[in-house]
């Protein structure tokens, strides 16, 4: 199975628009060894031809031309996106559907609790709906109800619930409900091959430990470093947890977490443009190295069937 990453970003990017934190002025000026990243997006695929699109970020059209896979031009009108998953509801993940809305009917698989963040806080599905058609296609996650998408086939999808948080303009922003924020475990059925992508791991749960246990790769919340990093440089009053990201350092993060397994191959995708690890230089980058961890970088390949 073949998974690229489109974007490896958090909300807002990488350098972010408005920001002249160290990270983004660094890049800007190439004082930094850093990579700029795109918004939080990957595409899955067995044949390298049909697609499924997890999370349509803003940058979509940016990361459709930066991967010409995505567009294969068989036809006068024609995409290499077979499908559209959602994880969870939020800005950084939802809103490139607008750019999707000259295509033909878009199949899109979420939650129940997702739909209605479209469709009331952000309504998404209803502005969409006047362009192309919306067929919405329900995700269960208690208990998980496995699903496939019809015109990708050769790959099985596990939805699983995962404790994190609603957007803010969410009605339910502070009523969490399983179905907010999912990881989804992708199965090559002819392999048997298995990734784990999971951006939004706000926290360890009991119905995770298979999933990072039986995974040949894991992709998983990077978001940030420390979980006062926002707040030590200013910039917000919420800690990581408290918007939903474990952070990577400190005891119960997502290193002392990750050391516990030794089958997959372990990357951070959803990387906060303030996390110390975007770096290449930094001490942090270089801890989280010794780990055994990787970065995710726009346009990297991961292909389940290369020996590591
Ligand atoms: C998050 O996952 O917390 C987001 O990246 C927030 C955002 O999109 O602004
Ligand atoms: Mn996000
Ligand atoms: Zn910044």
């Amino acid at each position: 199975m073949k998974l690229l990453v489109l974007g490896s970003a958090a909300g807002g990017g990488f350098p972010q628009w408005n920001c002249n934190c160290r990270n983004c002025d660094g890049v800007r000026k190439g004082t930094v060894r850093a990579l700029p990243r795109t918004q939080s997006s990957i595409a899955v695929s067995t044949d390298g031809r049909d697609w499924v699109l997890f999370n349509a970020s803003p940058d979509i059209h940016a990361q459709i031309r930066a991967n010409p896979c995505l567009q294969p031009g068989r036809g006068l009108r024609d995409t290499g996106i077979a499908g559209v998953v959602l994880i969870d509801a939020q800005i950084d993940h939802t809103t490139g559907l607008f750019m999707l809305r000259e295509g033909r009917p878009l199949d899109i698989w979420c939650t129940p609790q997702v739909r209605e963040d479209l469709s009331t806080g952000n309504p998404i599905f209803n502005v969409l709906s006047h362009f192309c058609t919306v067929r919405w296609q329900p995700l269960q996650v208690t208990p998980p109800v496995a699903f496939t998408v019809p015109a990708a086939p050769g790959l099985r999808f596990t939805p699983v619930p995962l404790a994190s948080k609603a957007p803010p303009y969410s009605p339910h922003r502070h009523d969490a409900h399983a179905g907010d924020n999912i990881g989804v475990l992708i199965e090559e059925t002819a392999t048997g091959k298995r990734i784990f992508y999971a951006p939004g791991f706000g926290a360890m749960e009991d119905h995770l430990e298979s999933c990072l246990a039986a995974a040949d790769c894991v992709l998983l919340d990077g978001t940030f470093w420390t979980d006062d990093e926002m707040i030590r440089m200013g910039l917000s009053a919420n800690t990581a947890r408290g918007i939903g990201h474990l952070p990577q350092s400190g005891p119960g993060g997502m290193m002392a977490l990750l050391s516990r397994y030794h089958k997959p191959r372990k990357l951070l995708i959803h990387i906060n443009n303030t996390n110390p690890i975007l770096d290449e230089d930094s001490p942090e980058r270089a801890e989280l190295t010794r780990a055994g961890i990787e970065v995710a970088w726009d346009g990297m390949l991961i292909d389940t069937g290369d020996k590591q």
